[in-house]
């Protein structure tokens, strides 16, 4: 992590770091578990990532909570994060059930925008899970992993780029644009899980 993030979490920092090391072997090893060969792998590719200070100290003021490590540890979720990019909607599932059987962690929620996707039209499935932590007092902590498919993720990053072009007004056509390109895009998804189906079928 970067000086300024390092500045920030302090006594935890390297410990941080190397739990997200730690989050991103563990699922790459599930993975390959079931697949090491690229055309059968469950995943596109895999993030992580640190919380980066700033939009940290955002989320605990936006949460009316004091802008401190130790508090973000204790009460936010994402200071740890891995995203995996499958394929197909499908792989999804199989992942988060790799995710639930493993030893190593506890699941605490999972929060399916998939089924029940956010009113703007994002869809990813979000679990959140309790890993030892062990460093200042805190046994363990929550981290989160976001599983999304190529097109998920695609809609998201343009979407997020969107958002934070802050000279940009929200106004009724973007919205509903934003979200008719997310309808669509989970429609293709669903096509190309269906066209897989047939071709595994034979
Ligand atoms: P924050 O949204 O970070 O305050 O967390 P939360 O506790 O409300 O959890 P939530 O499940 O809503 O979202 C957590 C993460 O999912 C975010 O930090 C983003 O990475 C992603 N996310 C959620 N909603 C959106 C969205 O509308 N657009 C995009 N691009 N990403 C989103
Ligand atoms: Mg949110």
């Amino acid at each position: 992590m970067n000086q300024e993030n390092r500045e920030f979490y302090g006594i935890y920092a390297d410990r941080l770091d190397e739990l997200c090391e730690f989050m991103l072997s563990e699922v790459q090893s599930m993975l390959d578990g079931i697949s090491t060969d690229s055309e059968t792998a469950l995943a596109e590719h895999i993030k992580r990532r640190v919380k980066d200070s700033e939009s940290l100290k955002e989320k605990l003021r936006r949460n009316g909570l004091s802008e401190t490590a130790e508090c973000a540890l204790k009460n936010l979720s994402d200071l740890v994060g891995v995203r995996v990019i499958t394929h197909f909607v499908g792989d999804i599932y199989t992942v988060l059930e790799l995710i639930e059987a493993c030893p190593k962690w506890r699941v605490k929620t999972v929060k399916d925008y998939i089924a029940a996707m956010k009113p703007n039209g994002y869809r990813s499935l979000h679990v959140i899970l309790t890993v030892p932590f062990g460093v200042g007092g805190i046994p363990e902590i929550d981290v989160e992993i976001q599983l999304r498919t190529i097109a998920m993720d695609c809609w998201a990053s343009l979407e997020h780029q969107l958002k934070y072009k802050k000279d940009i007004r929200n106004t009724a056509l973007i919205v509903g644009e934003l979200k008719r390109c997310a309808d669509e895009m989970a429609s293709t998804d669903l096509t190309m899980q269906t066209i897989r189906d047939l071709i595994q079928k034979g």
